[in-house]
């Protein structure tokens, strides 16, 4: 199955996306991953797609497309994957599109995840990131045994600079100008589902098993 997480920032598709993986055994691709792990690294792709992204705008979409294009080649996507973050614009989900029907595949879902913009913001303000792992935790709805401290390695949180409040203000309105259009395009397409990004982890994670089941998708 090859499925596209849409929604906004917070809307829960990166944590959803690994319990998907994990479940189902195809791929969690997340641009967001890629390119902090570029920026991690400091390639040149990294230090430009940093500029963006420290403000909360959007990566060009050559850029971003690149690297999907590239990643969708490789043979573990093979039994499917999960895009999560991509697309983002109307651009990337056309260019998506035509680099698909080349290799006689496409999208067999797109799985919106709808949420107030109020628990949106609460989510992402108070995130916090494994420096060594990367495992993503709250400091309310899901904290670790020790403040600060990832309970999987044992390693220091972060705050991704982009998670402050400023820049995810700035993030849900890009959300809302560049990628709201893509539930029309899916929609038009007839695989847009939504579901309501709100529930507890475990809950949601249900409804999709259910939805992937009743499309006969897993
Ligand atoms: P990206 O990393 O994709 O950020 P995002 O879409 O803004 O996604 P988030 O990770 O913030 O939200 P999410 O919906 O995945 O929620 P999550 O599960 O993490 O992109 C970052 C930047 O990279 C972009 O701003 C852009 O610059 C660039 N970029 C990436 N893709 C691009 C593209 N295609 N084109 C151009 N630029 C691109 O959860 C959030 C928090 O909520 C966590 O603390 C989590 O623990 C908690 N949580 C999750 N689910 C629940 C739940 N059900 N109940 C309670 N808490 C929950």
């Amino acid at each position: 199955m090859n499925i596209v997480l849409l929604g906004p920032p917070g809307a829960g598709k990166g944590t959803q996306g690994v319990v998907l993986s994990k479940s189902y055994n195809i791929p969690h691709i997340s641009t967001g991953d890629i390119l902090r792990e570029a920026v991690k690294t400091g390639t040149p792709m990294g230090k430009k797609a940093k500029t963006f992204m420290d403000k909360g705008e959007l990566v060009p979409d050559e850029v971003v497309v690149g690297i999907v294009v590239d990643r969708l080649a490789q043979s573990d996507t093979k039994k499917g994957y999960i895009l999560d973050g991509f697309p983002r614009t109307l651009k990337q989900a056309e260019a998506l599109d035509a680099a698909l029907e080349k290799i006689e595949s496409g999208i067999d879902m797109a799985l919106y995840f709808e949420i107030p913009e109020n628990i949106a913001i609460e989510r992402l303000t108070g995130r916090r990131v494994c420096k060594s792992c990367g495992a993503n935790f709250h400091i309310k709805n899901i904290p670790t045994k020790v403040e600060g401290i990832c309970d999987k390695c044992g390693a220091e949180l972060f705050q991704r600079p982009d998670d402050r409040l400023e820049t995810v203000k700035n993030r849900l309105k890009v959300y809302e100008l560049q990628t709201r259009p893509l539930i029309d395009y899916y929609t038009k397409k007839g695989i847009l589902k939504k579901v309501s990004g709100a529930l507890d982890v475990k809950d949601l994670f249900k409804v999709l098993s259910q939805i992937f089941s009743d499309a006969k998708l897993a």
